[in-house]
């Protein structure tokens, strides 16, 4: 009898879900509820503000019971600033974006705003598809400028703070503001296919930067832009990056560090398979001549192929622009345990790797393992200051470790 009715009340609950539901997902997570955006208002010519039907849309998803689906069908939708945060009910909530996003013409709409699509203390959130248009290219005008001082910083297109369990998948970002893609604070993401495009000349448009997270994955990723393709900051552990291609750009950068005195370090980070275009440099840890308890920790760079790149191989801990704050003139930064291995490729400068380490704490457990890197009308050399490890297999330049 216990059983019958337990049975009855679920294939009544079941009857009554299925009368009720919106609708149901077929594709990711077939028991995912669909919330699509037009629904709730947003118009999809690309000059009405729908704003508010996406954060609608995101409200109704959060508070479902089930996984939610939010659906982005195509066209073009005109976006403001706008932040997506947690706790949900639903424990996954997935963005399916046909349409692409678009930002104001008028930089002054987004410019005083931190991120124009903020994420913050959300778990479990997947983005799949769809292209955030953030017109970034009047902003950097006006940086570029002589007024460049009256120009506000800017907003990053897409940013994760405080989350866990993130996925970006076969997203496009297309001139943003200022940075592209930030992870802060989060645990538990995966990144892959993702597109970003922005001018060579473009300021602060970092590609993806991550600080303060855990177990953080980048796969499949192509960057053109004009600053760091991958930026890494303070506080990032368990970084995977893989099929990586960067350029124009300023190439993948651990740092720049030691901007603080109390600073949590970079720990075990990975770049698998990467190739960098004309970049300004190739793969790079930077941190101020300025004192600090930060550290970089088990960094291993493989498998790179380098084509006309300035810097392809630098570490420099001597970061202070025009000498202004760095009293001490020596970083506090210390930097461990770094694997360069099967690097190859062009300098498009004589000096192909440069370790210039800080006095105070030198580079240690540097190892170079078949590295060929040449330049097309000069000798190509290496620079050590303070750099200590070794160097195996055929390692051209010549190692000056
Ligand atoms: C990346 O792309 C390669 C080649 O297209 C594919 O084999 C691999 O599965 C992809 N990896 C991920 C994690 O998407
Ligand atoms: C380093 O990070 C990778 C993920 O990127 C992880 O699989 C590996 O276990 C970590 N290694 C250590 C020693 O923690």
């Amino acid at each position: 009898m216990v059983q019958l009715t337990s049975c009855f009340c679920t294939l009544a609950f079941i009857l009554l879900h299925i009368l009720y539901q919106p609708s149901i997902a077929a594709a990711a997570d077939e028991t995912a509820t669909i919330y699509s955006v037009l629904s709730f208002g947003a118009k999809r010519n690309g000059v009405t503000d729908s704003t508010q039907a996406f954060l609608d849309a995101w409200a109704a998803a959060c508070a479902s019971l089930d996984s939610a689906e939010i659906n982005v069908p195509k066209g073009r939708y005109l976006l403001n600033s706008m932040t997506f945060k947690g706790d949900c009910k639903s424990a996954q909530i997935t963005f399916r974006i046909d349409g692409t996003l678009v930002a104001s013409p008028d930089y002054r709409v987004l410019g005083q705003a931190n991120n124009w699509l903020g994420f913050e203390g959300v778990s479990g959130v997947t983005i799949i598809g769809g292209t955030l248009d953030a017109k970034g290219s009047a902003l950097w005008a006006c940086k570029l400028s002589s007024k460049a001082s009256n120009c506000p910083d800017g907003a990053t297109s897409l940013s994760f703070t405080n989350s866990k369990n993130i996925r970006v998948e076969g997203l496009m970002s297309l001139n943003s503001q200022m940075y592209h893609i930030v992870i802060n604070g989060c645990q538990d993401v995966l990144i892959q296919g993702v597109k970003v495009i922005a001018a060579g000349n473009s300021p602060n448009t970092d590609g993806i930067h991550v600080q303060f997270s855990k177990n953080v994955a980048i796969f499949n990723t192509s960057i053109k832009t004009g600053d760091d393709c991958v930026s890494i900051g303070p506080g990032t552990k368990d970084l995977w990056m893989e099929h990586i291609s960067c350029g124009p750009g300023h190439g993948i950068s651990i740092g720049s560090l030691a901007k603080d005195l109390e600073e949590e370090g970079v720990q075990n980070v990975t770049v698998k398979n990467a190739i960098f275009k004309g970049t300004q440099n190739g793969v790079r840890i930077k941190s101020w001549a300025r004192r600090s308890n930060g550290f970089v920790q088990g960094v291993q760079f493989l498998d790179v192929e380098m084509v006309d790149v300035q810097n392809p191989i630098v570490i420099d801990q001597n970061y202070c622009p025009h000498n202004l704050n760095c009293p001490a003139q020596v970083s506090g930064v210390k930097i461990s345990d770094v694997l360069y291995q099967n690097i190859r490729g062009t300098s498009a400068t004589a000096v192909a790797v440069k370790f210039a380490c800080s006095a105070a704490n030198p580079c240690s457990g540097i190892r170079l393992k078949n590295v060929n890197l040449a330049c097309r009308n000069q000798a190509v050399q290496s620079y050590c200051t303070n750099a200590i490890g070794k160097a195996y297999g055929t390692v051209q330049p010549n190692s000056c470790l």
